[in-house]
């Protein structure tokens, strides 16, 4: 028998002693301790090792299937011999890039090590214990996630036929109510929001409720009439729109992305931020690649001939496929998303199981290379 050590041993009972909870795991804030984790895409590495493969592909997290802008590549290995040096706190070189770019006053920007960043820059800042956020359900996780850890309640509107539905989140908000989330296009379902249906939204906003745009994948929008925030933040404005450079510009692992905000929204956030919240490799890589207008142009231009190409062969399978202004697509797969994501793993392919976000039998795709994509048609051939 095995020998219970001294310090597990009961000696009134005579048996070994319960295990007790660590004094800091009972003092976790309840808000805290029933937060969901995010479950991001597996990472390809991890599949090869799992199941064998050689060459998996990865259609699960709506990255760039180019990979980064060569320009950005470039200055990113010039910069590595000075990462000795703390970057430049301020990102003034980069903010005022945007600044031009976008043709608005810099003190408006802020950057975030990844748009994910900003999100929580703003709750942190703006929402105290039971503040109300009016969002979509489904929508991107982390808007519910980082509203709760700052012991905010998250509102959820259910999506109208996979479209946000504007009209409901405005009935939700309430006096409590401090933020609303909105997503353009729409993630995870690639639905967009036309321009004029904000508007009226916006109209009807009462004071003192600020409305976050995140725009993570608008340069693949298609649509004329889809919504462009920018076009209606300024000073007087209660719109944020958050963009990032991790989709469309290829620089999800350096984690930049930015915010445009009243100015004395952004000072407000500034002083809440890190010192150091953007590195320097992430800051001169942004800076590259906006001068590569061309390569996000390529990406785009490959994205929507992959679309079409998608579209006619998965819908040939006689799976529903949901039109999309992003990068990624849904499809109607008629059976328990989990055991296909499976299925389609053990073929080497990763996509995104909607069963978390509420349809269990709904995967997404992001778009790739169109070798990867054909990957994708082949297996699914297989697997449904
Ligand atoms: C809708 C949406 N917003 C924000 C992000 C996060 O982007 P970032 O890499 O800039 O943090 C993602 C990433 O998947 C996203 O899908």
């Amino acid at each position: 028998m095995k020998e219970i050590p001294a310090d597990r041993f009961d000696e009134k009972k005579g048996a070994q002693k319960t295990p007790s909870t660590p004094g800091w795991k009972a003092r976790i804030p309840a808000h805290i301790a029933s937060l969901p984790p995010y479950v991001p895409g597996k990472p390809i590495e991890t599949v090869e090792k799992e199941y064998g493969l050689l060459r998996a592909v990865k259609l699960a997290s709506n990255e760039n299937p180019l990979g980064p802008s060569p320009f950005a590549v470039n200055a990113v290995q010039q910069a590595l011999s000075s990462v000795h040096r703390y970057p430049d706190g301020s990102g003034k070189a980069l903010i005022d890039a945007l600044s031009s770019a976008l043709h608005l006053p810099a003190d408006r920007f802020i950057l975030g090590n990844g748009s994910d960043e900003i999100i929580a820059l703003l709750t942190r800042a703006f929402l105290g214990p039971n503040d109300r956020a009016v969002m979509p359900k489904p929508a991107f996780l982390m808007y519910e996630i980082t509203v709760r850890s700052v012991n905010a309640v998250p509102v959820d509107v259910p999506l109208k036929d996979l479209n946000v539905d504007l009209e409901a989140m405005r009935d939700r908000i309430d006096a409590d109510t401090r933020m609303v989330f909105l997503n353009n296009p729409h993630n995870p379902t690639g639905s967009f929001i036309p321009k004029r249906e904000f508007e009226r939204f916006l109209a009807r906003i009462p004071s003192g409720v600020i409305v976050v745009v995140d725009e993570a994948y608008i340069e693949y929008v298609r649509d004329p009439d889809c919504l462009d925030s920018l076009n209606c933040a300024g000073e007087e404005s209660p719109v944020v729109t958050l963009r990032t450079f991790s989709k469309a510009y290829g620089l999800a692992g350096l984690r930049i992305g930015y915010g445009v905000m009243p100015s004395e929204m952004a000072a407000i956030l500034n002083r809440i931020r890190a010192p150091f919240n953007t590195n320097s490799l992430a800051q001169v890589a942004a800076i590259a690649a906006l001068k590569d207008p061309g390569f996000v142009e390529k990406t785009v231009t490959l994205v929507h001939r992959e679309l079409d190409f998608l579209f006619r062969a998965i819908g040939d399978l006689g799976l529903t496929v949901f039109p999309t202004q992003a990068n990624y697509f849904l499809i109607d797969v008629r059976q328990s998303a989990d055991a296909l994501f499976q299925r389609l793993l053990a073929e080497g392919v990763i996509v995104r199981s909607m069963t978390a976000y509420g349809y269990p039998e709904y995967i997404r795709v992001s778009v790739g290379l169109h070798e990867e994509n054909v990957r994708l048609v082949e297996a699914l051939k297989r697997c449904v």
